[in-house]
């Protein structure tokens, strides 16, 4: 929800008469938010929304995050490595649950191929970072370009599908609550305020309408529904996407990851400085190339914390992460709370005299902690945790 955006047809006036030429009336829907108090899109369809040819639970779908306790005790540093998993599938069935709470999903996906069907995670946004591979999000918003490096917002209960151009490597967050942009980069009347990280025109948006009055996008007749991890499996007289016009504030988007602004301070600055995203319980930065710390005596290298209300989840994905060794892209660490963390040994002194970072990394902090699913036990290094003890001869 970065701004109103419109495109095609639609009338003078919310909820009066729209007729496409031949006379035929259009369908206006709402898409709304926090019942009707939130943000909201109307979309115009060509054809009524509602008939459906058959309703029944679904036997496609992804994996339901569980705990799995091997994986939760004793409370340590953890490690996974998505280069471990699997790749094929399609993105609404193949991703994996890692990492859960009551507010967030973690997932990993490493899609080959685009769906076949549609699918509307009625459970909460959607929000992907695309680590490798490219392609299109399909929605009744229209098409939405997506690259390497981008991260997707996919609106709660939006009808979409993904078509790939290279296989994809992403990482999803899925919210149950809203995901949004943190209201500190707005002004009173919400336009992103000049000291933001990014401005309005970072935001990649769908190009659309996605249909006209005489020509609807042909696809599937199957519409794959998520609510309250159970999936149901709408039969459709035609494909959805015949949307000539829409207008609001709920669409998807994308923002590429390398137009994230970074700030340098005198002295190390908190994590909270590479706030990206946020919504109830948790927080997403963004790690990028930048200059570091200008005092002389300056550390760069983050200090040991302990940072006792959050978890912290951390996607390696580019350059040497400075407070950490042994961890290549795709490395998935989760430092829990309830124990203090640093720097791996040498790291901290090593940063010293350094005056830029090529890191880049996605973080995910929770207030809440996070359990691990069996999937993520399968991709757990097991050392990770005591790759922080001294190395023999120097303690
Ligand atoms: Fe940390």
């Amino acid at each position: 929800m970065i701004d109103r955006m419109s495109c095609g047809l639609m009338p003078d006036k919310p909820h009066t008469v729209l007729r496409a030429p031949d006379g035929a009336i259009l369908y206006e829907e709402m898409l709304t938010r926090g019942g009707f108090s939130g943000a909201f899109s109307y979309l115009y369809h060509r054809y009524p929304t509602t008939p459906a040819t058959d309703v029944t639970p679904s036997a496609r779908g992804h994996v339901i995050a569980s705990v799995d306790e091997n994986g939760r005790t004793p409370l340590k540093r953890r490690l996974y490595d998505t280069r471990k998993m699997t790749k094929g599938g399609m993105p609404f069935e193949c991703r994996l649950p890692l990492l859960f709470n009551s507010d967030l999903t973690i997932y990993f996906a490493c899609p080959t191929e685009g769906d076949d069907v549609y699918f509307a995670n009625g459970d909460g946004d959607e929000l992907w970072y695309v680590q490798e591979g490219s392609g299109r999000l399909e929605s009744v918003c229209g098409w939405l370009p997506v690259t390497e490096g981008d991260y997707v917002w996919v609106p709660r209960s939006l009808i979409h599908r993904w078509h790939l151009d290279k296989p994809m490597r992403m990482i999803g967050f899925e919210a149950h609550g809203d995901v949004v942009v943190p209201k500190d980069f707005r002004n009173p009347i919400g336009q992103l305020k000049m000291d933001a990280p990014y401005t309005h025109r970072d935001f990649v948006r769908p190009e659309g309408p996605i249909a006209t009055t005489s020509a609807v996008q042909d696809g599937p007749r199957e519409l794959i529904v998520k609510k309250g991890g159970r999936f149901t499996r709408i039969g459709l007289e035609r494909p959805p996407m015949d949307v000539v016009g829409w207008e609001g504030f709920v669409y998807p988007w994308a923002f590429a990851i390398t137009k994230y602004q970074p700030k340098t301070g005198l002295v190390h600055l908190p994590p909270t400085i590479h706030s990206t995203f946020a919504g109830p319980g948790f927080l997403v930065c963004s790690f990028v190339p930048r200059l570091t710390d200008t005092h002389p005596q300056a550390i760069p290298c983050p200090y040991p914390h302990s940072s006792v209300d959050c978890d912290e989840v951390i996607l390696y994905l580019r350059g040497n992460f400075t407070s950490r060794r042994g961890v290549g892209p795709g490395a998935i660490s989760l430092h829990p709370a309830g124990i203090a963390h640093g720097p791996h040994p040498g790291a901290y002194e090593a940063s010293i005299g350094s005056t830029r970072t090529d890191e880049l990394a996605v973080m995910v902090d929770t207030f809440k902690p996070l359990l691990p699913t069996a999937q993520a036990v399968n991709l757990e290094d097991g050392a990770y945790h005591d790759s922080w003890r001294t190395p023999a001869g120097q303690g």
